[in-house]
């Protein structure tokens, strides 16, 4: 087994926050280990959790068609979430559970190493550069120590407002120039994932 698959089975069975009691399954992502491409969405909704696959409902649909449309397949590239259970009623991942779920994600973009990291949505976009809109970062390329980073809207955006679609379209429209860019880019250094933080040692009084 790849360290990938055993990541997530450990996925599958985490038990770190509390969306583990509401969810069927948990959707670690899917993909090619050596995809170049990794888009990372919010969390799952209905479907995801049904199936414990991302992106198989409405906005996964439409997310297909986009990668299409930049000439790629989505078997090509590898598709998760910040978080990996669905938040109940699909509300908003709470900051609690992004946190419990942060070690997945990092540890996914060290063994996979994607050339481009596409965030999708806010929440996505958060883990990378928090106090950034997404109004003014969409459809650019940005450089983190974690890689190459390009945010765009959420897909599902385009099925809330109808005025998003053509702004995506768009943004999608790019992602074979930004990739022919990132490829000539050396990839960061893996970065070391955050340990668990211990309680201070003991110190021995010397009064
Ligand atoms: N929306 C997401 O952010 N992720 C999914 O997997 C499905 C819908």
């Amino acid at each position: 087994m790849s360290e990938l698959q055993a990541l997530h089975q450990q996925i599958s069975a985490c038990l770190d926050c509390s969306l583990c009691k509401t969810r069927t399954h948990a959707v670690p992502g899917e993909g090619p280990e050596n995809a170049e491409i990794m888009f990372i969405g919010e969390g799952p909704g209905f479907n995801e959790d049904q199936q414990a696959r991302p992106f198989v409902g409405a906005a996964g649909k439409f997310l297909e068609q986009l990668i299409t449309s930049a000439g790629l397949r989505r078997s090509d590239v590898y598709i998760t979430n910040v978080v990996k259970c669905r938040p109940p009623q699909n509300r908003d991942p709470l900051p609690e559970e992004i946190e419990a779920c942060s070690n997945h994600l990092d540890r996914q973009i060290q063994l996979i190493r994607p050339r481009l990291i596409v965030t999708l949505g806010r929440y996505s976009l958060a883990r990378f550069f928090p106090r950034e809109p997404i109004g003014r970062l969409h459809g650019q390329l940005r450089t983190h120590a974690k890689g190459n980073v390009l945010p765009m809207y959420h897909p599902a955006a385009a099925l809330h407002a109808g005025n998003m679609r053509g702004i995506i379209e768009q943004d999608f429209r790019r992602l074979p120039e930004v990739l022919a860019e990132v490829r000539n880019r050396r990839l960061p250094e893996p970065q070391p994932l955050a340990v668990p933080s211990e309680p201070p040692a003991q110190q021995m009084s010397l009064f």
